[in-house]
């Protein structure tokens, strides 16, 4: 193995970030809108571990799927134990769904998700091998309401992060009653059109069939163009959940294309799946154009593997690093932070080691209070005091730390008055009021 030099050592893996604080708003804020109206619609918070047993993925995502294939970050313990860093969160929170007993609890259970996911990809524009995600869950019920209410939610947290425009694209990709006429379909029709499309599709034709509708190599698009429609093959209980989900996103009007091509790249999807891809606004790059921000459907056959019987459920996943992505490109604001009324001015020793207990007044009676620790002299922490406009500094030295006082300064007319130290509190607080 080639040794790695210092400064190669010091960058985070590739594909992988450091998050500063400036980044780091962004999650928080999309994070806070996201975790509002989730818990609004009754969706309850829920973590899984960053490690699972890789038979979690492999026999729930499909052996074919890339993730599976060529995507996942595995390890062997010391207790010889296979596990994977999980590259989605579906997989796991079925398992947590099962192994914590929740089918025996009123049922649908909605559970909302967020952190890093782990794909081994190829890092390019939007796509890294460490992102985020904002996942939500409907887990034991099977009507078509929950496919509508999962797609009107994620279009909610889009339209109040203030990234539209954007397109809701779904379709039906059937149940394993009727997909596997239309697979047969599919491949015949891919077999007659050997020689137009590109070396993957001639793979996917044995492996995955209905990747094939997911190829972006301009040599295939004609021959996508007229492939059977899965849409044609739908059994009657798979059209009237299409249907009915549809008429539920009508009423809960969300506009939406049905999109024949879209099949989604896990294998453990039934019946309705979508995406919410970006649209590009008038003067917009068009790296902006057709990014998915969020991908999602029904799920009903993925616990088979682990509980040995169907359980139904559908959700769908946000990528928090492209919605960042569109809002800096789209300018989006964050909302200031609450600019401090207070600044507090530290000298010496013996300040210093009163000033904690002091701040912690100010805090546990809700006053935001700037401060700067690293900077020793009065002058220099009054500059940033005035530089942030903070319309009063209250000045702890080394004479009032002995005395029991301390000093507030106006900073718009620079009058002082000396307090004593154990009325700060309520004197600042009618003077800010
Ligand atoms: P997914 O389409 O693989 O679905 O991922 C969901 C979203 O995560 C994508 O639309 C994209 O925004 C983001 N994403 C995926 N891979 C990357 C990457 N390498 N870098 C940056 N962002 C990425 C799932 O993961 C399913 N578990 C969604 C789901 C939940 N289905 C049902 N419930």
């Amino acid at each position: 193995m080639q040794k790695k030099t210092i400064k190669e050592i010091i960058r985070p893996p590739k594909g992988m970030h450091d998050i500063l604080p400036e980044e780091h708003r962004f999650y928080n804020a999309i994070y806070e809108k996201m975790d509002s109206i989730a818990e609004y619609y009754g969706f309850k918070q829920f973590q899984t571990p960053y490690l699972e047993h890789i038979e979690i993925f492999t026999s729930t995502l499909g052996e074919t799927t890339d993730i599976v294939e060529k995507e996942m970050y595995t390890l062997k313990t010391k207790g010889k134990d296979h596990l994977v860093l999980r590259p989605e969160g579906t997989a796991s929170i079925m398992r947590a769904y099962i192994s914590n007993g929740m089918h025996t609890k009123p049922q649908p259970v909605m559970l909302s998700y967020k952190g890093s996911f782990f794909r081994h990809e190829k890092p390019q524009k939007g796509r890294f091998r460490e992102f985020q995600q904002f996942g939500l869950e409907i887990i034991g019920e099977e009507k078509s309401f929950a496919d509508a209410l999962i797609i009107k939610i994620f279009s909610i947290m889009i339209e109040e992060l203030g990234i539209e425009p954007f397109t809701v694209h779904v379709n039906s990709i059937g149940d394993k009653e009727c997909r596997p006429a239309y697979r047969k379909e599919l491949v015949a029709y891919y077999r007659k059109h050997l020689n137009y499309i590109c070396k993957d599709c001639r793979s996917r034709i044995k492996t995955n069939p209905l990747r094939l509708l997911d190829c972006k190599e301009e040599k295939c698009q004609e021959v996508k163009k007229e492939a059977p429609q899965m849409m044609e093959f739908l059994c009657t209980g798979c059209q009237t959940h299409f249907k009915e989900t549809l008429e539920m996103l009508d009423s809960f009007e969300v506009p939406y294309i049905i999109d024949h091509t879209l099949v989604r790249g896990l294998d453990y999807y039934t019946r309705t799946v979508f995406e919410i891809l970006t649209d590009v606004k008038k003067g917009e790059e068009e790296d902006l154009s057709k990014l998915a921000l969020c991908g999602g459907g029904r799920y009903d056959g993925l616990a088979k593997f682990l509980a040995k019987k169907d359980i139904p459920g559908v959700g769908g996943s946000f990528g928090i690093e492209r919605i960042i992505k569109v809002m800096k490109e789209r300018k989006v604001k964050l909302k200031p932070k609450k600019k401090p009324k207070l600044f507090f001015v530290q000298i010496g020793q013996a300040a210093k080691l009163k000033s904690i207990p002091m701040l912690e007044q100010f805090r546990k009676a809700g006053l935001a209070v700037g401060q700067s620790f690293g900077k020793g002299g009065l002058s220099d922490q009054l500059k940033l005091a005035s530089k942030q406009k903070i319309p009063y500094a209250i000045i702890l030295g080394q004479k009032e730390a002995l005395e029991g006082t301390v000093i507030i300064r106006n900073m718009e007319n620079y009058s002082q008055e000396t307090v004593s130290a154990d009325k700060i509190v309520d004197i600042i607080k009618k003077k800010i009021k």
